[in-house]
């Protein structure tokens, strides 16, 4: 059967601290609160998309441990469709992640584990599970081989690609046209722009530059100040909205992807799939976790009527 969205990226499970300000160095904090949970942005974006309501299929190696199961029970739970390989000789991979309680930001750093040895082989072991979806969607968490592996297959059998450069690693230039969109954040778009990009001017003229060198659309994700996007027809800035106080921004980015996907899926226009996007992203940063922040299609929508009336 026909799947929505499929997802080639890593999981690894989140491990959450949370304190009052980041620690300096040589210091003891004592922190407010820790937990642990599904993560790793890939996995991330993939139940961002089936909570939203896409068919959804993950693409990634696990190992055979605790968090490994963590993953599989995530998936059970939430309908993300399972394409993995569970290694035995390698472990699953785990996230470092401080939170500032006092504005939601945080720092992360991330052990791939068993999604760091993804392979273009294991991608090209899912060329099915890729082709037989509307939108494909890859991050640069895993090996940068597998990423375009999955792109290129994508590509060739004409489904919409997604790419979002995260965390910022150099790449190929072929990548970018390999992307019907290209999703960074601020730190991602300055460092393959090669200038600052935190403002609406600055990201038009970085969007500007990703789409000469090869990107389809390029769509920038500005935290707080929303997205920016870019395409022959649209020139849009789409503010960001949120639900409630914002608690914890880890993920956010992920939420934005994924429900974005989803609406892409679903046949939605691109500023409309943005709009879904912040959505999903607005209601995930009022939430602690990363996957477990993940709104449901009922909410985004109930969002999007509360902030554009009927006309969204
Ligand atoms: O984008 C947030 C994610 O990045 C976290 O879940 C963490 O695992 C890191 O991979
Ligand atoms: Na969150």
């Amino acid at each position: 059967e026909q799947a929505g969205v499929s997802v080639l990226g890593i999981f690894v499970a989140d491990t959450a601290y949370q304190a009052s300000r980041m620690p300096g160095i040589g210091e003891t904090l004592t922190g407010s609160g820790f937990s642990v949970g599904p993560g790793g942005k890939g996995s991330n974006q993939a139940v961002a998309a089936a909570r939203a309501g896409a068919r959804t299929s993950f693409i990634t190696k696990l190992g055979d441990d605790t968090f490994g199961k963590m993953a599989l029970d995530t998936y059970r739970q939430v309908g993300v469709v399972p394409e993995l390989e569970v290694m035995s000789d390698c472990p699953t991979g785990a996230a470092f992640i401080f939170v500032n309680d006092s504005n939601g930001e945080n720092a992360i750093i991330v052990y791939p584990g068993s999604g760091g040895t993804l392979s273009a082989q294991n991608v090209e072991a899912r060329r099915s599970v890729i082709e037989s979806s509307k939108v494909f969607v890859t991050q640069l968490e895993q090996p940068v081989e597998a990423a375009m592996q999955g792109l290129k297959i994508a590509r060739d059998a004409g489904v919409i690609t997604i790419f979002n450069p995260a965390p910022a690693e150099s790449f190929p230039e072929e990548m970018l046209s390999l992307c019907d969109f290209i999703i960074p954040n601020e730190t991602e778009a300055r460092d393959i722009v090669g200038f600052p990009v935190t403002t609406v001017e600055q990201a038009r003229a970085a969007a500007t530059q990703l789409r000469e060198r090869g990107a389809g659309v390029a769509v920038i994700t500005l935290g707080e100040k929303g997205v920016y996007v870019l395409s022959d027809e649209v020139d849009a800035h789409v503010p960001a909205m949120s639900s409630d106080t914002v608690i914890d921004t880890s993920g956010a980015g992920d939420a934005f992807v994924g429900g974005f996907s989803a609406a892409l899926a679903a046949g939605e226009e691109i500023v409309s799939a943005v709009r879904f996007g912040c959505a999903t992203a607005g209601i995930s940063v009022t939430r602690r976790g990363t996957a477990p922040s993940m709104p449901d299609k009922q909410e985004i929508e109930k969002l999007l009527a509360d902030t554009f009336g009927s006309e969204s």
